[in-house]
């Protein structure tokens, strides 16, 4: 009995090197023809005012750019009422809402300000541009100027929802004071709504899993110098 234990214990390491080689050379991955690919992106209202009209629409295609300046891009279909607006006006706002604005938010994202004044749907508030009206109640709103603008394609009839690239620095930053803990903005007070295109659905933040930035994480072996490019 003695001798089969560590006979046993051989066959078992063995035995699971053997699945473990077998798992890395199996690719998980397959190859498709292609895939609409919109993870969980968070939302954004865009606020202009088109002429006289103050106008929100929803976008999910916005992202931070650069950190100083404090940059923002936001693709902005060519047809919509906030894509005349800002060529117009060189500004916007962004305001980050909650989840209780959800059916606000999917109202301004199908209708157009070309057909409904959506000058009511928010309480609106302003910074030191009246050409950019914020959502009061937001997580925080930003106040910016297009400091460049890429057309990514131009609009036809293959091309019906051609995007421009808005490029915008921030000129004011608004936060919810019930939404900020140790001087940082707390998504657990104020939920951010997330979207997504398959399902297409809304969504809010999960559980925290830890710390980013975490040295722990790192495994890697630093290049020895004269070998660091
Ligand atoms: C969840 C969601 C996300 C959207 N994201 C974008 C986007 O990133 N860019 C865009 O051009 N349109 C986007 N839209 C569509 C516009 O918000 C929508 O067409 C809106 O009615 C345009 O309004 P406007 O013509 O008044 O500017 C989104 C709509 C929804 C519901």
């Amino acid at each position: 009995m003695k001798k089969t234990i560590p006979i046993m214990l051989m066959l078992i390491f063995i035995f699971s090197n053997v699945i473990a080689s077998e798992k890395t050379e199996e690719i998980q991955m397959e190859k498709v023809e292609t895939i609409f690919y919109d993870p969980p992106l968070p939302i954004a209202l865009i606020g202009t005012k088109a002429g006289e009209q103050v106008n929100f629409m929803t976008a999910a295609w916005f992202t931070r750019l650069e950190i100083d300046p404090y940059l923002f891009g936001v693709s902005i279909q060519k047809k919509h009422l906030t894509h005349k607006a800002i060529m117009e006006n060189n500004c916007f706002s962004i305001s980050i809402p909650t989840v209780d604005l959800i059916p606000q938010v999917d109202a301004v994202g199908m209708l157009s300000g070309k057909d409904y004044d959506k000058s009511e749907v928010f309480d609106v508030f302003y910074g030191d541009n009246e050409k950019s009206p914020m959502v009061d109640g937001s997580i925080v709103s930003f106040e910016c100027e297009v400091v460049n603008s890429v057309s990514l394609i131009e609009a036809d009839e293959v091309h019906p929802n051609a995007h421009t690239l808005f490029i915008a620095e921030v000129k004011n930053v608004w936060v919810n004071k019930n939404g900020v803990k140790d001087n940082a903005l707390d998504y657990e007070t104020l939920k951010p709504i997330l979207w997504t295109f398959s399902p297409m659905s809304y969504w809010t933040i999960g559980e925290n899993l830890g710390q980013c930035f975490d040295k722990d994480n790192v495994k890697l072996v630093p290049k020895k110098k004269g070998e660091a490019k």
